[in-house]
């Protein structure tokens, strides 16, 4: 009892001590303290009537997994794919996967002397004016495919007759006339492509029999002339499996450009199989870099039935095996310094329209539906990589 009377005593003692508005401002300080500030309030969503729970959980819980959510355009290069035109006008999903996942395309015939020249000084732009201006509209990279191959020629250039110069002029008008055209809105071109036999030798094309080794140097340097922006690439296939082949092309590359001739890169077709082996994979990727240039993996396609069976099914266990090639070959790109890393170009967009599939077969990231296959992550698992 006397404790008591002490501590009340003190307390009218203390209060006396503090003036009016100490009092009033203790006061308001305790209530803020217990009801938070204005702006705690603003960020409280409204509140919510939990939902009521289930008497019972599920034995089982779904398994569905989560979506993977990057995709092939938060890579750490650029990724495209060959396409065509009329598929483009014309099939809405495909147009959706072009759309929604590729940063570059490559026309797959369209820009092919073939498709492009109707006799001398005589050209067809359509589809190719209609692809470099699809790629503007939706901010993609064109890369240019082909200017001088032994394949895809028009009569008139086959039937041909002319002496080394005639050729020459012949080659240099044609590339002038088409890089010019697209200068400053093709970036890059594959200049000559498939240049040389497995076994190293050069091609005897209709280009090395009338001009000699000569036209390849010719090539670059014409396409330069045209459009000294846009970046040169020697293209072709079998540098995973022929190691003659890759020296051959690397001696190449290497002494063209200690002459001073404008060969930036090297292409590598890459129609491989899902039995070719990671190291292969890796190996002609670093030769390549090791001359000093952009690396493209420019037609990417893995046929998982390179023996064309007619009973052929693609399996789980076959996609796992093409997810691994895929997945090898991003690895090898991201192994190299970024500013020599050009891309990889799948060879079409899905399965249904690949050119290896008149014959049973699946060999892009994307199926026959347009669905995203163990492919697909298998690419996009090594960006954070
Ligand atoms: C192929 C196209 O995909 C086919 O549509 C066409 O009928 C033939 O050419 N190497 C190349 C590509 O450099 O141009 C080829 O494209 C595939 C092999």
């Amino acid at each position: 009892m006397k404790k008591i009377r002490f501590t009340l005593t003190y307390m009218i003692y203390t209060m006396k001590k503090l003036s009016f508005l100490q009092i009033i401002a203790f006061l308001l300080l305790l209530t803020c303290a217990s009801c938070g500030t204005q702006d705690d309030l603003i960020d409280q969503p409204p509140y919510e009537q939990p939902e009521e729970r289930p008497d019972e959980l599920p034995d089982e819980l779904p398994d569905e997994q989560p979506q993977p959510t990057a995709t092939f355009r938060d890579a750490p290069y650029l990724i495209g794919c060959a396409v065509v035109p009329s598929l483009l006008q014309n099939n809405s999903k495909y147009a959706g996967v072009v759309q929604e996942e590729m940063s570059s395309i490559t026309p797959e015939n369209a820009l092919k002397m073939g498709a492009l020249s109707r006799g001398r000084g005589s050209y067809f732009w359509d589809d190719a004016d209609y692809l470099v201006e699809y790629a503007a509209n939706n901010r993609m990279r064109v890369h240019g495919h082909t200017l001088i191959w032994h394949t895809d020629l028009p009569g008139w250039v086959t039937g041909f007759s002319g002496t080394k110069e005639e050729w020459i002029a012949l080659m240099q008008e044609y590339i002038h006339e088409v890089v010019g055209r697209y200068q400053g809105s093709i970036a890059s071109w594959d200049v000559v492509n498939e240049a040389f036999n497995d076994d190293g030798t050069y091609r005897n094309t209709i280009w090395y029999e009338n001009i000699g080794e000569e036209y390849i140097r010719l090539a670059f340097e014409f396409a330069h002339e045209a459009d000294p922006t846009a970046i040169l690439f020697y293209n072709d296939y079998g540098m995973e499996y022929s190691m003659a082949k890759r020296e051959a092309i690397c001696t190449l590359v290497k002494d063209l450009r200690e002459e001073g001739v404008p060969v930036h890169g090297i292409g590598l077709q890459m129609h491989i199989d899902m039995y070719r082996s990671a190291s292969d994979l890796k190996a002609s990727i670093q030769a390549a870099a090791d001359c000093g240039v952009w690396v493209h993996v420019s037609e990417m396609d893995v046929a998982c039935n390179p023996e064309k069976k007619t009973d052929f099914t693609f399996t789980e266990k076959i996609a796992q095996q093409q997810k691994d090639s895929y997945q090898a070959m991003s690895e090898a790109l991201l192994s190299l310094p970024a500013h020599q890393r050009f891309g990889i170009t799948f060879w079409g967009v899905c399965d249904a329209h690949s050119w290896l599939t008149p014959a049973p077969d699946a060999p892009l990231p994307f199926d026959s539906n347009f669905e995203k296959k163990p492919a697909y992550e298998g690419i996009t698992g090594t960006f954070d990589k």
